[in-house]
């Protein structure tokens, strides 16, 4: 089985419409030519408008929101509908990242609110899951992705779950420098696919992309790219300069 790889651009919070538009469209010309990967980046939703229309709709760059609210439209002040996402020119959306699962009190069951409105906004779901540095050193690692899977992916069946990719990013690998090994990247993955497997089907396992997230640089993506369960990665700090992550889209 052949996966895609993706290879995606998390933007957080940093760079103005301005900034991100002319990001993109730096990005979208280094990165012309380049075959056989996915691309995405996911500017804030307020830049996402403006990115969609600098790049045009059949542009190689997909892009994708940072987070939506499951609820489909309401008084909810200060929020952002998986729909109004769709229809920003969004076609994937990360869901409970890390940081938005310690800055902003998101749960295992809030993800799979999100996911769910996701999948009926027909926004492809990318969930990030992850153990803290204290849960590694206590050798909960597997205990942790096992529940935040479980319970991230409670009561959907296998069709809905076509399209979901995951995202391994190790809570002490984001923003340090400290990158997880190849050794403990492919026990991770290779745990994760089996998880799908046993959970769901082994059809589901053969196809789900599993993106790696953690201080990925231009120095360190082929080494994780060639290890048999990485199917992309999930790129932070080295995503905001268009040099750098067209050397990562390269890989
Ligand atoms: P860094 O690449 O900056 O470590 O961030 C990873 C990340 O959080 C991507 O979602």
């Amino acid at each position: 089985m052949t996966r895609i790889p993706l290879i995606a651009g998390n933007w957080k919070m940093y760079k103005t419409g301005t900034q991100a538009v002319a990001a993109a469209k730096q990005l979208a010309d280094l990165a012309d030519g380049v075959n056989g990967v996915d691309i995405m980046i996911a500017p804030t939703a307020l830049s996402l408008p403006l990115v969609a229309a600098a790049l045009g709709k059949d542009s190689r760059i997909r892009l994708g929101a940072q987070n939506i609210y499951p609820g489909k439209e309401g008084a909810f002040t200060g929020e952002v509908s998986a729909e109004m996402i769709k229809d920003a020119g969004a076609d994937y959306v990360i869901i409970g990242h890390s940081e938005r699962r310690q800055f902003f009190g998101e749960t295992d069951e809030s993800v799979s609110s999100k996911i769910r409105a996701a999948l009926d906004a027909q926004l492809i779901p990318v969930m990030c899951i992850g153990e803290t540095e204290s849960q590694r050193e206590a050798d909960k690692t597997f205990f942790i992705l096992d529940k935040q899977i479980s319970d991230g992916l409670k009561g959907f069946d296998l069709e809905e779950l076509d399209s979901l990719i995951l995202a391994y990013e190790p809570v002490w690998a984001i923003g340090t420098g400290k990158t997880a090994g190849p050794d403990q990247v492919k026990e991770v993955h290779g745990f994760l696919r089996n998880l799908i497997k046993e959970k769901y089907a082994e059809a589901l396992a053969g196809k789900i992309r599993i993106l790696y997230g953690g201080s990925v640089k231009p120095g360190n993506i082929k080494e994780l790219m060639r290890l048999e369960d990485v199917d992309g990665a999930l790129v932070g700090g080295a995503s905001l300069n268009p040099e750098d992550f067209n050397k990562i889209i390269r890989f």
